[in-house]
């Protein structure tokens, strides 16, 4: 299962690429704006730090704007996917992209249907939302299942990137799902590596390793 942190913040990126085990990188307007810098900076930077799928969500609504806006995106790196929500347009628009070679992450999925049309389209990704289900009283890893039972029952090539994931427990099920990637925000991710365990253990062999006579 590929990891990807859910973020336009610089200093997380660079610190989450550092740890050995990220392979790409999501972004939306809101991120983007949380980080009070322009468009441009942020995602110049993103993709030097990053060799791996970086994910910019377009703001256009119609196909043709869509489409311009996809193109642009497409030419600040090799890397760059991009994002465009599951509308009647955006699919129109993923379809034109995917014949020209443009990979696309189609977001804001909040059901098995919709992720459906995603791949059919021709979309590289697909993004079910599972923490804002889960906010509004739904099964948002009940959808991923759902997602995944559909692509296999095809053969859909579509990637499922599990997004709006807020705990550890959405990664491990994705992990036993057998979703293709999981998009955490920082602060998952950080919390994926710890154990109290581990920590404890750490301490133990520190302080064992103290006793032992040093020549
Ligand atoms: C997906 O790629 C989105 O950026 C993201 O996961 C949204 O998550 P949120 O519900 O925490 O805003």
């Amino acid at each position: 299962m590929k990891i990807f942190i859910d973020t336009a913040n610089i200093d997380e990126i660079r610190k989450a690429s550092g740890w050995g085990i990220l392979d790409g990188v999501t972004t939306n307007p809101t991120l983007v704006a949380k980080t009070g810098r322009s468009f441009d900076d942020v995602t110049r930077e993103i993709v030097k730090i990053v060799d791996g799928p970086i994910s910019l969500e377009v703001v256009s609504q119609g196909t043709n704007e869509i489409i311009g806006e996809a193109r642009g995106l497409s030419k600040i790196h090799k890397n760059v996917v991009v994002k465009i929500p599951i509308t009647k347009e955006g699919l129109s628009a993923v379809r034109i992209l995917a014949a020209e070679g443009i990979k696309t992450n189609v977001t804001l999925v909040f059901s098995p249907v919709q992720a459906l049309l995603a791949a059919k389209a021709g979309a590289t990704y697909v993004s079910p939302f599972v923490g804002r289900l889960d906010d509004i009283g739904q099964d948002g890893m009940g959808m991923v299942q759902e997602i995944v039972s559909i692509f296999k029952n095809y053969s859909l090539t579509t990637e499922i990137i599990v997004a709006s994931i807020r705990h550890p427990i959405h990664v491990l099920r994705a992990a036993l799902m057998g979703a293709s990637v999981v998009t955490c925000p920082f602060g998952v991710l950080e919390s994926l590596f710890k154990h109290a365990l581990t920590e404890i253990g750490i301490r133990r062999f520190l302080d064992d390793w103290a006793k032992v006579p040093k020549l």
